[in-house]
């Protein structure tokens, strides 16, 4: 299975940490970030991941920006993409359980490596919890975006 990453400027210096957590869990990396800290625009690299996990080539996205929020609000504009900007592992285990959350997205100048890589590892790991309470409020969510677009 694979995971696809994205990062700008702001988040190459969590990088390797997220690459060794993501292939540490088992999971091949689809690397669509840059590797210096050259100027790029994170809604290009959000929706080229984004892209990724809604044609079915990657199961999840992980993305990271200087804060994570602007990468997070990139991703939620695409149709079927749920994201969660995570500095917790609490957090990283509700959203999958109960968001079923399929890109998750990190400050590079908010966290460490070393709770980047525990957060990755909780996000990647933890199934949804297929409850009927939680499937018919993520339905919602996708109701919501098809109105916006009417
Ligand atoms: C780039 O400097 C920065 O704006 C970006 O990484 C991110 O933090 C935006 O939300």
């Amino acid at each position: 299975m694979k995971v696809a990453l994205g990062n700008d400027q702001g988040g190459t210096i969590l990088r390797e940490a997220v690459i060794n957590s993501i292939q540490s869990c088992g999971f091949e990396v689809v690397d669509c970030g840059i590797k210096t800290e050259d100027s790029v625009d994170y809604p290009d690299i959000a929706k080229e991941v984004c892209s990724k996990v809604t044609s079915g080539e990657c199961k999840f996205g992980v993305l990271i920006c200087g804060t994570g929020i602007g990468m997070s609000i990139a991703a939620n504009k695409t149709p079927g993409i749920r994201c969660a900007l995570l500095s917790d592992c609490y957090s990283a285990t509700m959203t999958r359980s109960h968001n079923n959350a399929n890109v998750m997205a990190l400050g590079g100048r908010v966290i460490g490596p070393e709770l980047a890589s525990l957060i990755i590892a909780t996000f990647l790991m933890t199934p949804f919890s297929n409850e009927e309470r939680h499937q018919r409020r993520i339905d919602k969510l996708e109701i919501v975006q098809t109105e916006e677009i009417e």
